[in-house]
């Protein structure tokens, strides 16, 4: 498909990779999947679904590998838990337990064996067919507050093809996310034109300072690129190699650029810090939390 045939059909399903080993959070991942870790009191994977739901994307697909019970359990009805709620009348707890399992279809696949996003994003083929779709990477949190998502969707539909979400990082670092080479459009400053994508640079030639982070809006055409797509950095089959095929080949790829909040919960550090944003945050447990936060920081903890 080339890029003046880019489907034109309207964007309703997101995917959710969520087949990752997560070994930078052993042993809490042997059996558990990352995307399952708590922030205060909600699984990461649940912030994810909401995202994705709130753009209007309320058909997801979530790739799965080992250890994915707990996944399909959370966004499942819970009958025996919802009745001793009901029969307690506690309507606020009950209200937690449905909304989990009202957030839109969720569908699953399995990755059997976890050879790289790029491969978790080919399992989706059969499901997602020849419509443009989402994917959220399921352990990559962007606040509510700062959509990300639906300006990705309005810039699609505006040049169609493939749109990525870009962020700055620092010199030292963008040998660890794939990087893009841009030029500007006439669409806003926050939206670039790719040129190029590298994944996990070595240091020193990265083509810039924007690394591609868990957001993209993909044309089905991206499904017969990665079936030819080899295993790249890492021996996985990386999605960027297979975005950078379509760049080179003219079709369009475009970035958002965005300076808003976001967390990789599959990192430890910034797992901690979206813990402690989001705890001191809420209103219920938010004024206790900073008051003892103040006094931790301030050495003045005793116990
Ligand atoms: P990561 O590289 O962050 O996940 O992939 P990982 O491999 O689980 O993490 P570490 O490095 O071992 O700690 C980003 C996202 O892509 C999914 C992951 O589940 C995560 O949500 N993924 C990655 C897959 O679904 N399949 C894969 O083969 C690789």
């Amino acid at each position: 498909m080339t890029s003046s045939q880019h489907t034109t059909k309207p964007l309703l399903k997101a995917v959710i990779p969520a087949a990752g080993l997560g070994t930078r959070f052993l042993p809490a991942t042997k059996a558990n999947p990352k995307e399952m870790l708590p922030l205060v009191d909600k699984p990461a994977i649940q912030y994810v679904v909401e995202e994705a739901a709130s753009a209007g994307l309320t058909d997801i697909l979530m790739i799965t590998g080992r250890n994915k019970r707990a996944l399909e359990d959370h966004f499942d009805r819970n009958y025996e838990l919802e009745s001793l709620l009901a029969k307690k009348g506690d309507t606020a707890k009950l209200a937690l337990v449905d909304a989990s399992s009202n957030l839109g279809q969720v569908h699953y696949a399995r990755q059997g064996d976890p050879k790289g996003l790029g491969h978790a994003v080919l399992c989706a083929a059969a499901h997602v067919g020849d419509e443009p779709f989402a994917v959220l990477l399921g352990d990559d949190l962007i606040d509510p507050r700062d959509p990300l998502l639906t300006r990705m969707i309005e810039v699609r539909e505006r040049f169609g093809g493939t749109v990525v979400a870009l962020t700055p990082v620092p010199a030292d670092r963008s040998h660890l996310y794939g990087c893009a080479a841009v030029e500007p459009t006439d669409a806003g400053e926050d939206v670039l034109r790719l040129t190029e994508l590298v994944e996990k640079p070595a240091p020193g030639t990265a083509p810039s300072s924007l690394a591609v982070i868990g957001r993209y809006v993909l044309d089905p055409a991206v499904f017969d690129v990665l079936r030819e797509t080899a295993p790249g950095a890492g021996g996985e089959i990386q999605l960027t190699d297979a975005l950078n095929t379509l760049a080179a080949n003219g079709e369009p790829v475009h970035g958002v650029v965005f300076d808003g909040r976001r967390y990789d919960t599959g990192d430890r550090a910034d797992y901690l810090k979206a813990t402690v944003r989001l705890a001191a945050e809420r209103e219920d447990l938010g004024p206790e939390f900073r008051d003892w936060l103040r006094k931790f920081v301030a050495n003045e903890l005793t116990d």
